[in-house]
């Protein structure tokens, strides 16, 4: 009867005598009802705290939030008001930002195919600087020059050859990548003399992200090492280090704090002798345990001798991770979080296919019955952004909850949002 690993709720999170999940000081059942399911619930403390703690961690102006993680006006203005810079890796998410409040010079601009667009969208608005990743890129910025923009600053990515150890679609360090100019080969150096002798660039500094939900902070430091005797006769005010501290999904596994993760970088660059500005750029770490989300069980289909499919209103268009990477999840019964958990299920989502898993194996109070509430906690990162209108289901609404107040900051899509971009 294994029980509920407490831990990977939100902060706030509280279970009261009857067993019933409290977030933010509201009952989610309470909140579930009020705004249907599924639902994104995030615990806007949470989300505050950890901005907070990158900021002290890394220092004022050097803890970039990776938006992709989640974006919407209310989650970028968060950030920026703790303290953040914002990193936008597209000209949507950079427009969201901008949408938001954000001031263009908090905005680093990401992407390792950034078109003519885009690029210049980010020079018409002054951003921070751009995370250049190929020379097309210096192509562009160079033909952007001769148009009469200004020159911004840049920051050039590197490969920096060093593997983290993580699903390989979110590796990114390796030399075999689509990202970056390769450090081993040459063209890492080749692309500093370039930018270095191009007057349509400002050269800052240099960046590396090694790759996603990373456990290891050995990986971190051997990238911060790697960069940093690359960097070091640069004599450039920059260093990026990108994101990538990875965050506990489910019970037995284990994550370095972000305040862990900065000592040891901080540590590697310091005993390298770092002069530069050391900045990193988390998005995980910072809003994936934030939030729960919220699905009523329609269907609870038993097979005997084979198993049982608990299937909700939502699935793979709210969290793709599962079919995507094969992450696991753990299912809370946000009525009964206090009961033993003796059953197994397979928790499936609507749509039409057999892939449309969200756990594969969960471990669930006996009984689960159509009606009833189950969520899925650390959906806070790479949920709500990687979701889809597969089969035209409408995307869930995001609901922050704090100090006994729930609010809505993006509406669920309706029927008429999906004929928005019908023009025929
Ligand atoms: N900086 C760069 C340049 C990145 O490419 C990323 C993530 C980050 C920062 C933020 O990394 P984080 O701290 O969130 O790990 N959809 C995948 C994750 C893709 C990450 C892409 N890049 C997932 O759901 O696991």
């Amino acid at each position: 009867m294994p029980s509920l690993p407490l831990h990977l709720l939100p902060d706030t999170a509280t279970v009261d005598d009857r067993g019933a999940l409290h977030l933010g000081g509201l009952r989610v059942a309470d909140v579930a009802a009020e705004f249907g399911t599924p639902v994104f619930l995030y615990d806007e403390a949470h989300l505050r705290r950890r901005c907070r703690e990158a900021v002290d961690a890394f220092g004022h102006q050097r803890a970039v939030y990776a938006t992709k993680a989640f974006l919407c006006t209310a989650m970028a203005r968060l950030a920026y008001e703790e303290g953040m810079l914002l990193d936008v890796a597209s000209g949507g998410e950079m427009h969201v930002a901008l949408a938001a409040g954000v001031p263009a010079d908090a905005l680093t601009l990401h992407g390792n195919n950034k078109s003519l667009d885009e690029l210049r969208y980010a020079l018409r608005e002054h951003i921070r600087y751009v995370v250049v990743d190929c020379d097309e890129e210096l192509d562009r910025l160079e033909a952007l020059h001769a148009e009469g923009l200004p020159v911004p600053r840049v920051v050039l990515r590197i490969t920096p050859g060093v593997h983290a150890h993580t699903h390989e679609y979110i590796a990114t360090g390796q030399d075999d990548s689509k990202f970056g100019f390769n450090l081993a080969n040459g063209s890492a150096a080749a692309a500093v003399e370039r930018a270095r002798r191009s007057p349509a660039v400002e050269l800052v500094g240099v960046h590396s992200h090694i790759g996603s939900n990373v456990f290891a902070v050995e990986s971190f430091a051997r990238a911060a090492e790697v960069m940093a005797r690359f960097a070091a006769p640069l004599d450039l005010p920059e260093l990026v280090l990108g994101g990538g501290l990875g965050v506990p999904y489910v019970g037995g596994e284990e994550a370095p704090t972000i305040t862990e993760w900065g000592r040891v970088v901080l540590d590697a660059c310091r005993s390298l002798g770092v002069t530069s500005r050391v900045s990193v750029e988390p998005g995980r770490s910072i809003v994936a345990a934030a939030a729960i989300t919220v699905y009523t069980v329609g269907v609870v289909k038993r097979i005997p001798g084979v198993r049982t499919y608990v299937a909700v209103d939502g699935g793979m268009s709210d969290n793709p991770r599962p079919v995507l990477y094969g992450s696991g999840y753990e299912v809370v019964v946000p009525e009964r979080v206090l009961d033993p958990r003796d059953e197994r299920a397979r928790l499936v989502g609507k749509h039409c296919e057999s892939g449309d898993v969200l756990v594969f194996d969960a471990e669930v109070p006996a009984g689960l019955a159509a009606g009833d509430l189950v969520a899925t906690p650390v959906t806070g990162a790479y949920g709500h952004s990687m979701a889809s209108n597969y089969n035209k289901l409408t995307r869930p609404p995001v609901v922050f909850v704090r100090d006994g107040v729930a609010r809505l900051v993006v509406r669920r899509e309706t029927y008429d949002d999906l004929l928005r971009c019908d023009v025929d």
